[in-house]
């Protein structure tokens, strides 16, 4: 048998994608090695997002040329968003045989087997159709436990920053029926947790013969296969999330309370370059809305830090947005110029790297006391929780999500636990990251 080695970079979509591929090529007789010098294809499943993902692919495909000599034949393919945004270009070097963007994975047997020492092949062509609906992905979790799903590909929002409208294509959402029984099919095999995925799953929408489907309906289809499934979902969009999509998760015990909603900066003058099409009132709105349903409901957030023309005042809007909000959780970024964005083509970069860096801390530190906060309020509580397996400190402990997704370690004397199993923990400390509990 063939070995295929996938290193995957960028978004949960993207590992999803990965499972997508080794699905396709394990019907071409290609299995899995997660041993890069017994491979006879190495991919890169790669990210365009930031400058510096790009960067540190960049590195890893002249490592790759190392294994290339060693073990002559071997096939070195850059696919996913890099892919996509580079194309031919990609090939300049000499390092690299195959290149593939994310909607031609299909065709990854039939350019592998066109490849010569001196032609590589490529297929960036980007579909409004594929969803990858009828394959069922190799899952290469650890644990069996909790697994992803894409409901949707592509993305039809045009931020003014961001590179993924370019790389991944028009939005099209994915048939129910094949989401439900991907679903049913993972919850027949142990898993207990499925993640819904898109890049902005509040418009995910199926016109069907039986009526139409839309994300709050879908999150509820699938929360009904099962009370013990849990079900969770990213990202969703600020200016879409509806108050039925609300509704329906505070109906819905085993729907996740844990909404990941990306701000990006507080200030209404950046929100508005950044086309985000919606303001501070608004998405503080959208907040209360969800506190009011669900007062117990995580909320996490993504944050540029140093966007085009952001004054110190468009920055501490940030600060208190942050603040007033109260993060669970953040991802935090600093601003990279993307080429061929809008904000590329008429806005200047003109924040400098120092001035960038420095509000980047400020809001880093902000977010490490917000969290310390949000994980403090949560000691002496109760929660039940998804074993994932040994915590990684100690063999000795077992580590799990509460539904809100904070991490808990515990110990497990006495009891027999094992990944998959729902335990009940009481929290007797934490730090910025972590739930120290004890069973109860
Ligand atoms: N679809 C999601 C985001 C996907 S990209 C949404 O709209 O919220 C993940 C995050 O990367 C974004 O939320 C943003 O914070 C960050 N990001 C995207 N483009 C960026 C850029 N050019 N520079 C810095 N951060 C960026
Ligand atoms: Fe990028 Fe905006 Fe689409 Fe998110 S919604 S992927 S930030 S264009
Ligand atoms: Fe990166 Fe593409 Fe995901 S740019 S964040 S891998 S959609």
């Amino acid at each position: 048998m063939k070995k295929l080695y996938i290193e995957t970079y960028g978004c949960q979509m993207n590992v999803n994608d990965t499972e997508v591929i080794f699905a396709i090529m394990q019907d071409e007789g290609y299995g899995r090695t997660e041993d890069i010098s017994e491979a006879d294809v190495i991919l890169a499943n790669t990210c365009s997002i930031r400058d510096n993902a790009e960067q540190r692919i960049r590195g890893r495909i002249e490592q790759f040329s190392h294994y290339r000599k060693k073990r002559p034949g071997t096939i070195v393919g850059i696919v996913g968003c890099m892919a996509e945004r580079l194309k031919d270009k990609l090939l300049d070097s000499g390092r690299v045989d195959l290149v593939a963007g994310p909607d031609a994975y299909r065709s990854l047997p039939s350019l592998i087997a066109s490849i010569t020492p001196d032609h590589p092949a490529i297929n960036v062509l980007l579909s409004h159709e594929e969803t990858y609906a009828d394959i069922n992905p190799v899952r290469i979790d650890k644990n069996g436990v909790s697994a992803f799903i894409s409901i949707m590909r592509g993305c039809n929002n045009v931020c003014s920053y961001c590179v993924v409208p370019y790389t991944r294509g028009a939005e099209r959402s994915r048939d129910p029926r094949t989401i439900i029984r991907e679903a049913c099919d993972l919850w027949s095999r142990g898993y207990k947790e499925v993640t819904l995925l898109g890049q902005n799953v509040d418009s995910y929408f199926w016109k069907g013969e039986g009526g139409n489907v839309d994300f709050a309906d879908l999150l509820a289809a699938v929360a009904k296969i099962n009370l013990r499934l849990r079900v969770r979902y990213s990202t969703s969009h600020p200016k879409d999330i509806s108050d039925k999509l609300i509704e329906t998760m505070a109906r819905h015990g085993n729907i996740c309370r844990c909404i990941h909603l990306p701000v990006q900066s507080g200030s209404d003058v950046m929100l508005e370059k950044m086309r985000r099409r919606y303001n501070r009132q608004w998405y503080l709105d959208r907040v209360r809305k969800i506190r009011s349903e669900m007062p117990d409901c995580v909320i996490t957030t993504d944050i540029i830090a140093g966007f085009c023309g952001e004054t110190e005042q468009d920055h501490r809007d940030t600060l208190s947005i942050m603040e007033e909000v109260g993060y669970d959780s953040a991802f935090m970024f600093a601003y990279s110029e993307r080429p061929g964005t809008l904000a590329a083509r008429n806005y200047p970069d003109d924040i400098s790297p120092e001035v960038k860096n420095r509000r980047l801390t400020e809001i880093i530190e902000l977010q490490n006391r917000l969290s310390l906060e949000s994980y403090r309020r949560d000691i002496g509580k109760t929660f039940e929780v998804l074993v994932e397996g040994p915590s990684k400190r100690s063999p000795r402990e077992l580590c799990g999500r509460t539904g809100g997704g904070k991490m808990c370690v515990f110990s497990s004397t006495g009891k027999d636990l094992a990944a998959g199993d729902y335990a009940f923990v009481k929290v007797r400390d934490c730090t910025s990251a972590t739930l120290l509990c004890e069973l109860v």
